[in-house]
């Protein structure tokens, strides 16, 4: 009877046929790690954070009057609120960290190189549309950091020559932060960012599949014609049924190996978010910072105003340049350089396997100062915090050039023709 159902679905709409080419029988490479848990996570935390949405909307009231009591009753009167609340708040930190992992990954293993250019594009779209969304939903508890944090940083556009002033009044809707600020991101926050989030994750799937995926070793599987070696069948259980399929020796469908292999990720990532919902789910501070669970207040500043962890990296980079406005220009300007990497890494060699000396310590101290801007941004300011902010700007920045420099003439190692590990 299914089969007649899908059959005549199928004759209408090509369900099978999609499901087959993008999920069951999408040719993956086989030496995916666990750096590739992180695309599925990201979708899993998508999907957490619209449903645990809805269900805090129901409740939720957006007016300056009435947001902060509403937030409190969800949490001691809604049945199950405080889980629904504590699932969207340290689901965003969670969406973050997933987040930044799976660009690392791809930072890693060049996966925002030639073929895969408009792929990153689509993810920093998404990345910068995340910032937003998460900005924006910071300022729904109308907690006192809620208040002055989207102060700080709508007051930034002040900054901008002629058009400043005008500009932060627009945004606002007001001439301060009030019920309407919070009304219009209310609805940019529960409507208008997840919808184009939704649609820029569907069109960062179909970019992958046109192109294929990467993997840790940056090789170019569809190169490699063939089935797979006799010696080789036994490593795969379902290999009889499965592989020899699409004449490409290293590649093998992602159900039942892909799907098994990610379940493992949910459970592993299950185990840890519930851990800290449960137990620490202001996350010391970081996740659900302490000022926010005072109403918001126009006449009292929070003693250090400082932005969630995520933020982190970039306010720092707009803290220690000293002018309002460069510092804005140099906020932007870094996450600019992340949307052009593609352009900046000359070299065709992708896993940082298999590229030269240079380009792993140019890495590392990228690494290092990513995170060392990122710590920086929750502390508060003082003269020793610029001094070191200042050079891990300058690391940070330095990556791009450096990158462009040397990938034009690498001394990278010969590329292997299948994958290895
Ligand atoms: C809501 C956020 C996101 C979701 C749901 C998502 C989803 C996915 C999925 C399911 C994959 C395939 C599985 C995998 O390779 O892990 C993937 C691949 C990829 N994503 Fe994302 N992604 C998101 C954000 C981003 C961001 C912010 C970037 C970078 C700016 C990015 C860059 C990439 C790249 C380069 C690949 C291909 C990796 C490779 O083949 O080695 N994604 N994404």
């Amino acid at each position: 009877m299914f089969a007649n159902f899908m059959a005549w679905i199928d004759a209408r709409l090509p369900v099978t046929d999609a499901w087959n080419k993008h999920l069951a029988q999408y040719p993956a490479p086989k030496n995916f790690n666990f750096w590739y848990f992180f695309g599925s996570l990201a979708m899993l935390v998508l999907v957490n954070q619209i449903v645990t949405g809805i269900w805090l909307t129901m409740n939720y009231e957006p007016s300056g009057d009435g947001a902060f009591a509403s937030v409190e009753y969800i949490m001691r009167d809604v049945d199950y609120g405080w889980l629904l609340r504590y699932m969207h708040s340290t689901g965003a930190s969670a969406f973050f960290i997933v987040v930044y992992l799976h660009m690392y990954r791809g930072l890693m293993y060049g996966s925002y190189q030639k073929p895969r250019e408009l792929l990153w594009i689509f993810g920093m779209l998404i990345y910068l549309v995340l910032m937003a969304e998460a900005f924006m939903g910071y300022l729904l508890p109308w907690g006192n950091m809620s208040y002055w944090g989207a102060q700080v940083i709508i007051s930034l556009f002040g900054a901008i020559p002629i058009i400043g002033d005008d500009l932060t009044t627009w945004i606002r809707g007001d001439y301060v932060i009030s019920g309407a600020t919070l009304n219009r991101f209310f609805a940019l926050h529960v409507v208008a960012l997840p919808l184009v989030l939704v649609v820029l994750v569907f069109l960062h799937i179909l970019a992958l599949h046109e192109v294929g995926s990467n993997n840790p070793d940056g090789t170019n599987i569809k190169k490699k014609k063939g089935s797979v070696p006799e010696e080789e069948k036994s490593k795969f259980e379902f290999h009889e049924a499965y592989t020899g399929k699409y004449d490409i020796v290293d590649a093998i469908p992602f159900h039942p190996y892909y799907s098994v292999k990610d379940i493992m990720g949910v459970v592993g990532f299950l185990i840890l978010f519930c851990w800290v919902m449960f137990f620490v789910p202001e996350g010391g501070g970081y996740f659900l910072e302490a000022p926010n669970f005072t109403p918001a207040n126009g006449l009292k500043t929070p003693e250090h105003i400082v932005p969630v962890w995520y933020f982190g990296p970039f306010y720092t980079i707009l803290r220690v340049i000293p002018d309002k406005l460069l510092g804005m220009i140099g906020m932007f300007a870094a996450i600019g350089m992340l949307f052009a990497l593609p352009w900046f890494d000359r070299g065709i060699v992708k896993s940082f396997r298999f590229r030269s000396k240079a380009h792993f310590v140019n890495l590392v101290q990228f690494t290092i100062s990513f995170i060392v801007l990122g710590v920086l941004g929750t502390m508060p300011a003082s003269e020793l915090a610029n001094l070191i902010g200042r050079i891990a700007t300058l690391g940070y920045f330095g990556f791009f050039i450096a990158l462009w420099f040397y990938s034009n003439n690498e001394n990278t190692k010969p590329v292997p023709e299948r994958v290895t590990k």
